[in-house]
């Protein structure tokens, strides 16, 4: 199967708008791409992030989003407001958001399921802490997260995106191996193949630590579609070559 990579960068709560010009201008520059880019940006910057991306082989995306389509839900922000924004993907279930925000499995689920009712990618966050890998509950844990994501979408799984991070591998420069990615990449699949004929055409990526020295080899591995990218991200040259590496 010949999946086109993607290599999506995360922002997480980072930018100015003026550094955002800059690092927008060098990626449009830097393009097109054999890999399919996207850069996911804090909510307040998606208007200007629409603006500087118009035209260019770069797509856009948020990093969260409500399980609620509307209504008194201070602080949220919708998939339709995001959908008005031209975004394409939209990361839920970060580990950050499930550690630092308490988001449960079947949450995570529902907010894949309003996005892709208003016509945006998923990109479904799964992986390990330390303390699950140490104690080899690796396996368990994300098949847990992603089989309640299969059950709440059904034959729909198929049009998300899955992003595989181990916990202990973002940001702290501990990259999985490409053979540690890969196992639970294989994993992954088999789970979303009894769920959906169309799983061999969906797209994992791996994130945690991925830089340009080690993208290449990552990206490489056979289940291994692109990757989801943190740190590298904010500055262009990262990360113009870690979408080169998805070629
Ligand atoms: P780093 O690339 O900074 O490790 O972050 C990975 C990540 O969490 C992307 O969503």
């Amino acid at each position: 199967m010949n999946r086109r990579k993607l290599v999506v960068g995360n922002w997480k709560m980072n930018g100015t708008r003026v550094g955002n010009v800059d690092l927008l201008g060098a990626l449009r520059e830097a393009g097109p791409y054999v890999a399919e880019v996207a850069v996911c940006a804090p909510f307040p910057y998606l208007a200007d992030v629409a603006l500087s991306l118009q035209g260019a082989d770069v797509a856009w995306g948020a990093q969260d989003c409500s399980a609620h389509e509307s209504g008194a839900y201070t602080g949220e922000v919708s998939a339709p407001m995001l959908a008005e924004y031209g975004c394409r993907y939209v990361i839920v279930g970060h580990s950050e958001r499930r550690a630092y925000h308490a988001e449960s499995d079947q949450l995570v689920a529902d907010k894949a399921k309003v996005a892709l009712a208003h016509k945006l990618t998923p990109i479904v966050c799964v992986g390990e802490t330390l303390a699950e890998r140490e104690a080899g509950q690796t396996d368990a844990v994300v098949k847990r997260q992603m089989s309640a994501v299969i059950h709440t979408l059904g034959h729909c799984i198929s049009q998300v995106v899955v992003a595989y991070e181990p916990v202990w591998a973002i940001g702290t420069g501990k990259t999985a191996t490409p053979e540690q990615a890969q196992a639970v990449h294989a994993l992954l699949r088999a789970q979303l193949k009894a769920a959906s004929e169309k799983a061999g055409e969906m797209k994992i990526l791996y994130g945690g630590s991925v830089k340009p020295d080690n993208a290449a080899t990552l990206f490489a591995q056979a289940d291994i579609d692109g990757g989801l990218i943190g740190g590298a991200s904010l500055k262009a040259a990262d990360f113009i070559a870690i979408c080169r590496a998805g070629a």
